[in-house]
């Protein structure tokens, strides 16, 4: 099978990783890719949200399966235009991925299959949504309707600083068209905790737990990233959990979505919020989290490619994926700046001295240049280790991250503190 990865980032390092060892796999290509990714497939430099481009080559170079990390290429049809041409992918169709693509339409999907998540309205009216917030109170949250790079949302604890998110989005266009609509809803309060299954347009299988850590700055302070870190598996998600998660809100969310005419495949990745009242949905992704996806990818033991291409041909029926029992977690290093302004083009040493029983040094945002290695982005490495429990893999992580000669770059050093204190 000659199989095209889509998106340059560490999920997709990781996802070049884990294809590549497929004995399905006869030639890998990944488009952009990034330098690590080079290691293990053949990077072609289109953008990831190069819809036209990516068609075209995949149409010329007869690839047999598509591969989508990024949301950007699926809610721009990606998958439907590969369909056009004959060529299967993993992910889901625009319709489908209007879940992640826009917030109020995957509200009102809840709300007409009674998937708990919280009370909301939708606003197009910036007076409209002032004089909610005004009627409603703090704390309440506010988020722009579309994609807007995970910095859509804010939970004001005052009604000001709702009314002045509501005039960002709305009057200053802080997130271009995504924000002209803008969902307004119930603040809750509990843990938060990730959910990935795989859905093949009928059938949900579950995928292990993994947890991220968005938040900056150690012990989850500062402003908000893509994902400082992840471990899995996630302490907090217990069998009887999962059974409820998959019974309230993946299978409810599945069907309805087959109801209305816009099937789902692919990873139906659900953030929750576990409150008093049960587990309610913050909201949905329609791709892998990144850098869960890293954690993922290192406990999985079965081939992933016969795995995504069922979920694209409705075969997970019958499925099953085969886990570590070892702990995962992975170590983001960002370069200093991150999440704010950052330069690009710092040396980044000692790679070599990182072997993989120690760790795997998935690439998120790195180029090469004359032989040599630079930071090319935010996200720079992921270092991603395993071990018995997670205090061992975060040893294991952390040693190998200070192998690495890179004094522009900077990581947290307490990814997977909540496990760990939790004994895990
Ligand atoms: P989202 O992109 O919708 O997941 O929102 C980003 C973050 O904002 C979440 O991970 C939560 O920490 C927080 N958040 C979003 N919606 C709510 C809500 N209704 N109540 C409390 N916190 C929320
Ligand atoms: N780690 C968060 C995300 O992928 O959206």
């Amino acid at each position: 099978m000659r199989v095209l990865v889509v998106g340059g980032g560490g999920r997709e390092h990781s996802l070049c990783w884990a294809i590549s060892a497929s004995p399905l796999c006869d030639a890998l290509y990944c488009a952009p890719g990034n330098a690590g990714i080079a290691q293990d497939a053949e990077c072609v430099p289109i953008a990831a949200d190069d819809i036209e481009g990516l068609l075209r080559f995949a149409t010329e170079n007869a690839i047999d399966f598509v591969v989508v990390g990024p949301e950007a290429a699926l809610v721009l049809g990606l998958v439907d235009r590969l369909a056009e041409a004959g060529i299967k992918a993993f992910g889901p169709t625009a319709a489908a991925a209007m879940l992640e693509g826009s917030k109020g339409f995957m509200k009102d999907l809840c709300a007409k299959y009674a998937i708990p998540t919280a009370a909301y309205g939708r606003f197009t009216d910036a007076v409209a949504a002032k004089a909610h917030i005004e009627q409603t109170g703090a704390p309440i949250v506010v988020k722009a309707d579309g994609l807007a790079a995970g910095k859509g949302v804010t939970v004001a604890r005052t009604t000001g600083e709702a009314l002045a998110a509501v005039d960002a989005a709305m009057i200053d266009s802080a997130f271009g068209d995504a924000g002209q609509e803008l969902i307004i809803e119930e603040c809750m309060v509990g843990e938060e905790l990730s959910f990935f299954a795989l859905v093949d347009g009928r059938t949900a299988l579950p995928l292990v737990g993994a947890q991220d850590h968005k938040a900056v700055g150690d012990g989850d302070t500062g402003p908000n990233t893509g994902g400082m870190g992840a471990y899995s598996p996630a302490p907090a998600l217990t069998e009887a959990l999962q059974a409820e998660i998959m019974e309230r809100i993946i299978e409810p969310t599945v069907e309805g979505m087959a109801v209305e005419g816009a099937p789902f495949k692919g990873v139906l990745y659900a953030g929750l919020m576990l409150t008093d009242e049960g587990p309610k949905l913050l909201e949905y992704n329609v791709r892998f989290g990144d850098p869960e996806c890293q954690v993922l990818m290192l406990r999985l033991r079965s081939d992933i490619l016969p795995a995504l291409v069922a979920s694209c041909d409705g075969m997970l029926e019958t499925f099953d994926l085969r886990w570590s029992d070892d702990a995962a977690l992975t170590v983001v290093m960002a370069t200093v700046g991150y999440p704010g302004a950052y330069a690009k083009g710092s040396e980044i040493r000692g790679l070599d001295a990182v072997s993989p029983e120690n760790a795997i040094v998935f690439h998120a945002g790195t180029a090469t240049e004359n032989g040599r290695l630079l930071a090319n982005g935010g996200r720079v490495l992921n270092v991603t280790a395993s071990g018995a429990t997670i205090s061992e893999a975060q040893a294991k992580a952390y040693a190998a991250v200070d192998m690495i000669d890179w004094p522009e770059g900077f990581c947290r050093r307490d990814i997977g503190w909540r496990a760990v204190a939790r004994g895990a």
